[in-house]
């Protein structure tokens, strides 16, 4: 039978001092993600799993906090920092100046590029391929941006999609010819549905681009949550994560660049 750490502080392997650090005493911080982006953050099970709550959640000990992490889709997670409702987006969210301007990021915590996914068949063979091709993209997005970069901004053969998982389903079914989004969700994709047929491939067109923590602008949680990160990265507990959901090491390095 458990005993309460509450009642018996002995039991808890302590002299008291640390009792502060019990969950009891945590703030929870309010999450909002859009969890259709795996292996970032779907759903399993009633509850939303992948790298990006692993990572925040161990950030989030390392600071000292506790999270509530819930599916808020991507349009309201970015007006719920905006209104300061929620108090972290994470959903592989890129650094961008543009966004910068209205939320602060925590340091760099994935690198990432843009790639197109198309079903075997369909002639693509670079960027440029995407001319003349029926196109999804999540609305809001780095993918979009990447799209509208080869084929023009006001290209109607851009379709925009409220999730991530709405642009595969109109891959699947014929609705657009080429999705273009992230690299590791175009590989999850592709290794999720073996039937599906799925190809991807990448251009030198597309640049690198590196995910961070949101917050609401101004938000003090940004160098904790800083600091966390760079604890995590020098301790090996990133490497961990990185490895349980890639199956490779990660390259530190190329986050500090
Ligand atoms: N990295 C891209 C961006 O920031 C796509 C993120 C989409 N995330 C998601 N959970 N659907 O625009």
């Amino acid at each position: 039978m458990a005993v309460s750490c509450a009642l018996l502080l002995s039991a808890c392997g302590g002299s008291g001092e640390e009792q502060s650090t019990g969950s009891e005493d945590k703030k929870v911080l309010n999450v909002g993600t859009e969890a259709t982006f795996a292996p970032f953050e779907f759903m399993d099970k009633g509850e939303v799993s992948g790298f990006d709550v692993d990572l925040l959640q161990a950030a989030a000990a390392e600071a000292g906090y506790e999270v509530n992490i819930q599916n808020t889709g991507w349009d309201a997670m970015l007006a719920g920092l905006q209104s300061e409702q929620l108090d972290i987006g994470m959903s592989g969210v890129t650094i961008t100046d543009e966004r910068k301007e209205t939320y602060d990021f925590s340091v760099p915590y994935f690198e990432s590029v843009s790639m197109i996914a198309f079903k075997e068949g369909t002639d693509i063979k670079t960027a440029e391929d995407l001319k003349g091709k029926k196109i999804g993209v999540q609305n809001g997005t780095t993918g979009q941006i990447a799209a509208e970069a080869i084929v023009g901004k006001n290209d109607s053969s851009i379709s925009k999609y409220k999730t991530s998982a709405l642009t595969f389903q109109a891959l699947q079914s014929g609705d657009v010819e080429a999705v273009v989004t992230d690299i590791a969700v175009a590989y999850e994709f592709a290794k999720n549905n073996p039937d599906a047929g799925i190809q991807t491939v990448g251009d030198d067109q597309f640049v690198p681009e590196y995910y961070g923590i949101v917050f609401p602008k101004g938000s003090e949680l940004k160098a904790e949550f800083d600091e966390a990160l760079n604890t995590l990265y020098e301790n090996g507990t990133y490497a961990e994560i990185y490895k349980k959901w890639f199956d490779e090491e990660p390259n530190i390095d190329s986050l500090k660049a």
